[in-house]
């Protein structure tokens, strides 16, 4: 079944602990957005922020770097081991050294993709990779529209996969709600970040996230899964 993670930037950052511990026995963990306000116009989540709710989950966290120096950041973040640490393909810096990195602190390593970049500049790491992230929106901000055109980038990862007996998996962040999910479950993707779609509505986050849950669950048994 397609993992939802909640990403928390789209929550209120003053109540960011406690959502935290309400939410976290009914996701696989969360999806924790870090800028640097160069390589995107924002700050995120800070790394302080990010170690706090680690601390006090329990379950692996999946940090999203959207920072030009992602070496800096792997340094000094705190996670559980066998969480996701995701950097842009972007960045430019030494791709093979900061996989090696994020798998010796035993943690995940996935590389992050933005909608202008094309997806075969990440083929020569797949076999090292956990993760491929595709981008649905430009990074930096919550509540974006989704890109439809990123949609192409999922097939050729899939089948680069089965070709090669790979196993990473597929990622989309930016933009996702109920107008693309299902859309986005038929076409094999395997983690699915909820932003504005759990913390900005009516019902509140933990019922959302209840409703998108059904919706990925019904998917899946549509799917034989
Ligand atoms: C955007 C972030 C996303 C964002 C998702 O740069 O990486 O994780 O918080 O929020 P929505 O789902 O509202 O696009
Ligand atoms: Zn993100």
């Amino acid at each position: 079944m397609v993992e939802l993670y909640p990403s928390l930037l789209a929550a209120d950052q003053k109540n960011l602990i406690q959502m935290a511990q309400k939410l976290e026995a009914h996701c696989p963990g969360f999806h924790i957005d870090i800028m640097d306000n160069k390589f995107v116009p924002n700050r995120g989540i800070s790394v302080e922020n990010a170690n706090d709710v680690a601390k006090v989950t329990v379950k692996p966290s999946w940090v999203h770097l959207m920072v030009e120096n992602p070496q800096e950041y792997i340094n000094i973040l705190q996670v559980k081991p066998g969480s996701i640490v995701t950097f842009h393909i972007e960045s430019h810096k030494d791709t093979r050294g900061l996989i090696s990195e994020i798998i010796e602190k035993k943690w995940k390593p996935g590389i992050a993709v933005n909608p202008k970049t094309g997806i075969d500049e990440i083929f020569p790491f797949l076999d090292s990779l956990h993760q491929v992230l595709i981008m649905s929106v430009e990074p930096g901000f919550a509540g974006q529209e989704f890109v439809p055109s990123v949609v192409e980038k999922i097939a050729p990862l899939v089948g680069f996969r089965a070709t090669k007996k790979l196993d990473f998996k597929i990622a989309m962040d930016g933009g996702i709600q109920e107008k693309n999910i299902r859309m986005l479950c038929q076409k094999q993707i395997d983690q699915i970040v909820l932003g504005t779609a759990l913390f900005d509505t009516e019902v509140g986050a933990a019922k959302a996230l209840e409703f998108y849950t059904k919706i990925v669950s019904a998917m899946s048994r549509t799917h034989g899964e």
